[in-house]
């Protein structure tokens, strides 16, 4: 299924990037896989894929603003919330539908869990499942077509050998983070960095940071696809680690199979990487062809 909807996205930035047009890879499928992806794992309409998108990314401005105290900050957080309460009213009319014509998608699988959960349990956490794995997916596709055309020799490798593609996207992922911090509040007095810190306090843990730790890697700054596999925190830690990692990867995966098969020697110059520092990566890819 995701095979399918790669090669349909791709099929036009493949074929004007061959014909020597200059075309934003964000616009034309990093921003649209993931969401179409999840749409249909969850039994959405897809003529509403646009709104999904639409609505995804001003959530997605809630985290961008919610420390900034700036009048531009505020409107984001503004229309993220109500972005919010537009998508919850959405997945409450589909979650009733499902609990009358159940079938075999995610969305059924949650309304008929066995575990006790209240209709707002139920409405949020797939209300998470059509936010968590959009702006975060579209955002490592971009960041790992940035990063393997700015190591041409890499991408080389991975081109003649595609069973190295899974340890190069956990590879790009470290070296590049898309989730770059998370706020968490200290539950009991903590000792952190021969400091102690009380109870409630607010920390930004900066894992974009840990992930570049010197003491856990050697030239920590050095993109190297055969790096030995060891665990870094682009997908969090502990109980609530990423629950759609693995689908990420594959999404991402297919993504790079097909332009190695397709554009193997492409080059992006001008990426923008938007402002948001949370949920960091590029909103703009001009992808060619020299
Ligand atoms: C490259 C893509 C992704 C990145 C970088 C990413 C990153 C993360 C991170 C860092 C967390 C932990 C948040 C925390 O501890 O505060 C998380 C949680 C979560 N992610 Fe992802 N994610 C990605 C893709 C996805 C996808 C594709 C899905 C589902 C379709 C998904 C669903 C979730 C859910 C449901 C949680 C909450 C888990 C819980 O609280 O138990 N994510 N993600």
């Amino acid at each position: 299924m995701i095979g399918q909807i790669v090669a349909t996205a791709t099929a036009d930035l493949i074929e004007r990037v061959r014909s020597g047009e200059v075309v934003d890879a964000v616009a034309a499928f990093t921003r649209s896989i993931p969401t179409i992806v999840i749409a249909t794992l969850m039994n959405l309409p897809k003529e509403r894929v646009p709104e999904f998108i639409a609505w995804t990314d001003q959530m997605g401005g809630i985290m961008e603003g919610r420390d900034d105290p700036s009048p531009r900050a505020r409107e984001l957080v503004a229309t993220g919330l109500e972005a919010t309460g537009e998508m919850n009213r959405f997945v409450g009319t589909i979650v009733e539908d499902r609990k009358k014509h159940p079938g075999d998608d995610l969305v059924s699988r949650i309304v008929h869990t066995e575990v006790p959960v209240t209709l707002a349990e139920t409405i949020s956490a797939n209300t998470q499942l059509v936010f968590a794995g959009n702006e975060t997916t579209s955002k490592l596709m971009g960041l790992s077509l940035v990063a393997l055309a700015a190591h041409p020799e890499q991408r080389d490798e991975l081109r003649r050998d595609r069973s190295l593609i899974p340890q190069a996207i956990e590879e790009i992922h470290r070296w590049t983070s898309v989730k770059t911090w998370s706020i968490r509040f200290l539950k009991a007095d903590a000792e952190i960095g021969g400091e102690v810190l009380p109870k409630g306090t607010t920390l930004m843990a900066m894992q974009g940071a840990a992930n570049r730790d010197p003491e856990r890697w050697e030239n920590p700054g050095v993109l190297d696809i055969h790096r030995a596999a060891k665990a870094h925190l682009g997908f969090g830690t502990g109980p609530h680690t990423c629950m759609g990692l693995n689908l990420a990867r594959l999404e991402v995966a297919t993504v790079l199979n097909r332009l190695l098969d397709e554009i193997p020697e492409w080059e992006v110059n001008n990426v923008d990487y938007g402002r948001n520092s949370m949920i960091r990566g590029p909103v703009e890819i001009p992808v060619s062809l020299s």
